[in-house]
């Protein structure tokens, strides 16, 4: 019999106060979202698509929770509980099950912390991104760089197991100096875990449309790899060492369960607008607009888009494209074509441990082009 996946419920929370240049994700600012669909109503909806999604699966202990975004606490905290409150009441959370939010810096207080740990969330991720005001600046970020220290304590006085801190490295501008004030402000708040992602340059975004008129540098190849070599080694000196070619960790109780849980093509229902769902090997997707989500579950319907059912072929690529980038590395049985690790081998990319491939240093740096070595 193959094992039963894990569970877990990633909750999208489609609502920023102001719209960063680089970021192209599913999220409305309030002269953005229009008519229809309003931050107020939100909760109320998606507690509807969490009982619905009960009726089409039946209850499931929830080993993890994630909100992400858009910027989860843009809502009252009160209203996150309440959604959480609902998972439970729908499925069942497990016992010592990881409950994550994202979080603003801006969007935070003292008293919604409290809130947010007293309602049964255990887990804070703030986006950081940069310690260095001219860096900040040219991300259009809004938040305040003194604060980060700040809301890290306020999230362990209001009694977080887990804090983590999201960076971003490679803005145009950005020395090397730059982004060790970053890595070295981060470590400062002694977090459980980080995630280190480099720039990228999304098409449609404020950010894309500067670098296109040529006003901004194309982030540099080799200047990302130096600042990656750079952010991995801060952070192994400090006690953080790597799970995920991106995120690095304290131990293992401090990895990211619920991303784990992706990477491993576990299960998981995405509530909320435009969110992904997988259910042993099926998944779908919600309709992005929050109006055309509220209108949906209004109608009392699923708000889903459209679905697909994975081939073999694309099961296969997605786990080598995903399990690869972990530290536990890709299994054997994975690779369809053994003599295809010969060419990564030579270039000293991965090694072959037991029955699994693992990224050397150097591989981490090109995970990309190894994955396109090993498939067909
Ligand atoms: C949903 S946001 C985190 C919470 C909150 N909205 C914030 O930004 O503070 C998720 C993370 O994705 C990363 N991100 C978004 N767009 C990116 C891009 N174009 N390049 C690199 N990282 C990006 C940022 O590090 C950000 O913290
Ligand atoms: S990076 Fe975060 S705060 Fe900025 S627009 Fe994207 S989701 Fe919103």
């Amino acid at each position: 019999m193959p094992s039963i996946a894990e569970f877990g419920v990633y909750v999208h929370v489609p609502f920023c106060s102001v719209r960063c240049g680089y970021c192209d994700f599913n999220t409305y600012t309030a002269t953005e979202l229009g008519g229809g669909a309003s931050q107020a109503a939100y909760a109320d909806h998606v507690i509807a698509e969490l009982h619905l999604a009960s009726q089409r699966i039946g209850r499931r202990a929830v080993q993890t929770v994630f909100f992400g975004g858009g910027t989860p606490t843009q809502l009252p905290a009160e209203d996150l509980v309440r959604i959480l409150g609902a998972i439970d009441q729908r499925f069942g959370l497990a016992p010592g099950a990881e409950v994550t939010t994202e979080a603003n810096p801006d969007s935070v207080t003292p008293a919604s912390l409290a809130t947010l740990r007293g309602g049964g969330f255990n887990r804070i991720s703030f986006g950081m991104q940069s310690a260095v005001p001219h860096v900040l600046a040219v991300l259009d970020r809004t938040h305040d760089p003194a604060r980060v220290p700040d809301v890290v304590a306020w999230a362990r006085m209001a009694g977080f197991d887990q804090v983590s801190l999201d960076l971003i490295y490679g803005t145009p501008g950005e020395s090397t100096g730059d982004w060790q004030i970053s890595l070295d402000a981060a470590l400062a708040c002694a977090p459980d875990h980080v995630s280190a992602y480099s720039l990228i340059v999304e098409e449609g975004t404020a950010l894309g449309r500067r670098v296109r008129r040529g006003e901004l540098p194309m982030p540099d190849e080799d200047d990302l790899a130096d600042k990656y070599a750079q952010a991995d080694t801060a952070f192994e000196a400090a006690g953080l060492s790597w799970y995920e070619v991106s995120n690095w960790a304290r131990d293992d109780d401090a990895r990211c369960r619920h991303n784990l849980g992706y990477w491993r093509s576990d299960d998981w229902w995405g509530a909320g607008p435009g969110a992904h769902s997988h259910l042993a090997g099926r998944r779908w997707w919600n309709v992005k607009h929050p109006r055309a989500y509220a209108e949906r579950l209004n109608a009392g319907d699923l708000p889903i888009q459209e679905s697909e059912t994975l081939d073999s072929d694309a099961l296969l690529m997605e786990r080598v494209m995903l399990e690869l980038r972990l530290r536990e590395g890709l299994s054997l049985e994975a690779v369809p074509d053994h003599a295809r690790l010969q060419a990564p081998l030579d270039r000293g990319l991965v090694t072959v441990t037991g029955n699994r491939v693992v990224l050397t240093d150097a591989g981490r740096l090109l995970a990309d082009g190894v994955v396109r070595d090993l498939l067909p």
